[in-house]
């Protein structure tokens, strides 16, 4: 007999003579006559009703099924007469496969998030973990639903690189160096080209720079794997590892870029709306009351967008007092980006043409600039609650233009002739972002730290599991 999600039992159409379930027991109360178990495979946030009665064969077994066991049990789905549900199981035999002993942690009593990431191998059995890692399978789902659906191509980039995709630094080295030993040039310093791959290498910040390459070849491509970013920021809202979505689309400007990312998002959020509905819900009632108003709110409107200067001109005139007090040419720091779209707009906010001095090298210079007022085609665009989801660009496809802004970077030309090449020949104007999913999934969750809407978090000091 084959088994039957706890799922589809509970949205059955008609009673059944005979089931199989599989799952964790939850919860189990004894009565004279009966135990009631409430039994959860993780296939959706509820679990389901066991009904055991006293007269079973195997009855004094029943005292193994404690929460956190493992059941198989065969029954028959019957309506249940108690509130709450609409089927129950009457058990006809039950088998504990794998005992829990008080000394499992997630007994039914409530537990704090610090403590639930210390148990990061366990604590996908909670009702909040199981919703947000099924919202998490299904978000990552709709990522390439919504890009195939439009025809573009999905590209592999690579996670080990050479190259500086942000030009920021702040890279993981990858070596099989010995690093007590290591080899020496002539002059003492250490011998990269000794390496595994002869030169010093990388896990990557961006897929970037490569899906630039396959955009100008396909024309509208996304990536969508692991980065990783060796920066010591300690907030709710960074790790070390985390998974990015990159379109990068030929022919197309800053303004086509910023209406990609809008139409990408809102097609998110109505996905996991329409496909997690009992989930979603969790989280409205647990984790943010606020959150399905304000989904709705996101679907319902168009975003702002704002340029960078007047966002400067807005912050000014606030009246408030930041702890970093912004001028034009200062990076917007994460109290300004909330009181953009939280307190200003009230409302996601796209703000674009930033310096030039503070964004990548690769983005496109603004023509006709003001004199030491020089902005690049770049683009953030801001949610309320967390600020930043996605960070793109227009890029630079003039070839003197790219030169002039690696040379302002203090970056060698040497690391990046590939990079340069594709401005040789048959260049063309193309744009691209990059949405940071678990950023996305804190939105759509109301989650508000990163390292509960990943399995298994790597921020500064944290590689456990
Ligand atoms: O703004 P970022 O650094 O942009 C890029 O990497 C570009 N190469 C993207 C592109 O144009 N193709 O990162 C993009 C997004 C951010 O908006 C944020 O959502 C997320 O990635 N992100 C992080 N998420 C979690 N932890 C971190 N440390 C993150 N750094 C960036
Ligand atoms: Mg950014």
């Amino acid at each position: 007999m084959s088994r039957t999600l706890v799922k589809d039992a509970l949205n059955a159409a008609a009673p059944m003579d005979a089931i199989l379930l599989q799952g964790w027991v939850r919860t189990r109360r004894d009565a004279k006559a009966f135990s009631f178990i409430e039994l959860n495979d993780g296939s959706c946030l509820k679990g389901i009703q066991i009904v055991a009665d006293a007269a079973l064969p195997d009855y004094a077994h029943i005292t193994k099924a404690n929460t956190g066991a493992s059941l198989e049990v065969h029954g028959k789905l019957v309506e249940s007469k108690g509130s709450g549900q609409k089927w129950e199981v009457v058990a006809t035999g039950f088998t504990v496969i794998g005992e829990a002993d008080a000394t499992y942690p997630l007994q039914k009593k409530g537990h704090t998030m610090e403590f639930l990431r210390e148990i990061a191998h366990l604590r996908p059995r909670s009702n909040l973990f199981g919703a947000v890692f099924r919202v998490r399978s299904r978000l990552a789902y709709a990522v390439h639903q919504f890009f195939q659906e439009k025809g573009f191509y999905y590209v592999h980039t690579p996670i080990v690189t050479a190259s500086d995709a942000e030009g920021a630094g702040d890279m993981f080295r990858v070596t099989t160096l010995d690093l007590a030993h290591p080899p020496k040039t002539e002059d003492g310093a250490i011998d990269n080209a000794k390496d595994f791959f002869g030169k010093k290498t990388f896990l990557t910040v961006s897929g970037q720079l490569e899906a630039e390459i396959f955009a100008c070849a396909l024309s509208n491509v996304y990536t969508f794997g692991p980065t990783f970013r060796a920066e010591n920021s300690h907030t709710s809202r960074h790790a070390s590892e985390f998974w990015m979505i990159e379109p990068e689309v030929a022919f197309c400007d800053l303004n086509g870029d910023m209406d990609l990312a809008e139409e990408f998002v809102k097609y998110l959020i109505r996905d996991i709306r329409t496909h997690c509905p009992g989930d979603l819900e969790f989280f409205s009632k647990f984790v943010d009351k606020d959150l399905l108003t304000r989904l709705e709110f996101v679907l319902e409107k168009p975003f702002k967008r704002c340029s960078y200067t007047e966002a400067v001109e807005i912050l000014a005139q606030s009246g408030k007092t930041w702890e970093h007090p912004v001028s034009w040419g200062d990076n917007l720091q994460s109290e300004h980006e909330r009181y953009l779209t939280e307190e200003h707009f009230k409302c996601p906010v796209t703000v674009y043409n930033y310096p030039r001095a503070i964004k990548a090298f690769y983005m496109r210079q603004t023509d006709g600039c003001a004199e030491g007022r020089e902005t690049v085609a770049a683009m953030d665009l801001l949610v309320p609650g967390i600020g930043e989801i996605i960070g793109g660009s227009q890029r630079e496809e003039r070839l003197d233009k790219l030169r002039a802004g690696m040379a302002l970077h203090h970056l060698d030309e040497k690391n990046y002739w590939w990079y340069l090449d594709l401005r040789r020949f048959g260049t063309v104007p193309h744009a691209g972002f990059g949405l940071g999913f678990e950023r996305m999934l804190m939105f759509v969750t109301g989650v508000g730290n990163i390292r509960d809407v990943i399995p298994f978090a790597r921020t500064p000091g944290t590689a456990e599991f």
